[in-house]
């Protein structure tokens, strides 16, 4: 099995909906709505999110394999996907999305400054980042009580230790919080998924 349909299988495990539900709970309400997901890998954010029908979906991620299997999803054979090269300017134009997502992309990145500001760049009036990442914390006790005694969720106690080390860094380095000061925005962060992780938002002006 490749890396990408291993990731998928993770993305399908019942853990993974529960670890992105935050994500879609911050989603915009207004009918119409459209969101980019960077950095989708198999798409499962997305696929999720067909259950807000109000919502116009794009994926786009760095990785040709990753991508093959977001698209087997059935669910997604409308949804326009992209594939990005690495430090280019992402091919949308400005003031394009309600909603611009990153969900465990951003503590990857050795300087996710660029990718930022092409976000940034390409939310309307109003609009907002989102991001969701691992904090790398212990979490509490009754987690296993949210995500149930599913077989495939062997994988949640592979995720929780190869993303620790990275998600503390993240929490520490406080670059969202940093870019929403740069750019007059408001910010706000929560802890979510039995404190397992940090979703954020970056909250562009109504102008
Ligand atoms: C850990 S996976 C997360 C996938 C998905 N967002 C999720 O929550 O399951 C990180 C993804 O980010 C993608 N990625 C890494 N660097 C990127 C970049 N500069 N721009 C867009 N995607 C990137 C990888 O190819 C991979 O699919």
């Amino acid at each position: 099995m490749n890396g990408a349909r291993f990731f998928r299988r993770v993305q399908d495990a019942p853990w993974y909906a529960h670890f992105l539900q935050p994500v879609l709970a911050a989603l915009p309400a207004q009918p119409g709505a459209a969101v980019l997901d960077v950095g989708t890998g198999a798409g499962k954010l997305m696929e999720l999110g067909q259950a807000l029908p109000h919502l116009h979906w794009t994926g786009a991620d760095t990785d040709a394999a990753m991508l093959a299997e977001a698209r087997q999803r059935p669910l997604l054979h409308q949804t326009p996907l992209h594939q990005l090269t690495p430090g280019d300017p992402l091919p949308f134009p400005d003031a394009q999305f309600d909603a611009v997502t990153f969900c465990s992309v951003l503590f990857l990145l050795p300087d996710p400054t660029p990718l930022l500001a092409e976000a940034w760049r390409m939310l309307r009036p109003n609009g907002r980042l989102i991001a969701l990442t691992p904090s790398g914390g212990a979490g509490t006790p009754d987690i296993m009580g949210t995500i149930g005694w599913h077989p495939s969720n062997w994988t949640f106690f592979l995720w929780r230790q190869m993303t620790a080390g990275n998600g503390r860094r993240w929490a520490q380095q406080k670059t969202l919080a940093d870019f929403a000061r740069q750019h007059g925005a408001a910010y706000e962060k929560k802890l979510v998924f039995h404190d397992l992780a940090v979703v954020e938002w970056v909250q562009r002006a109504n102008t």
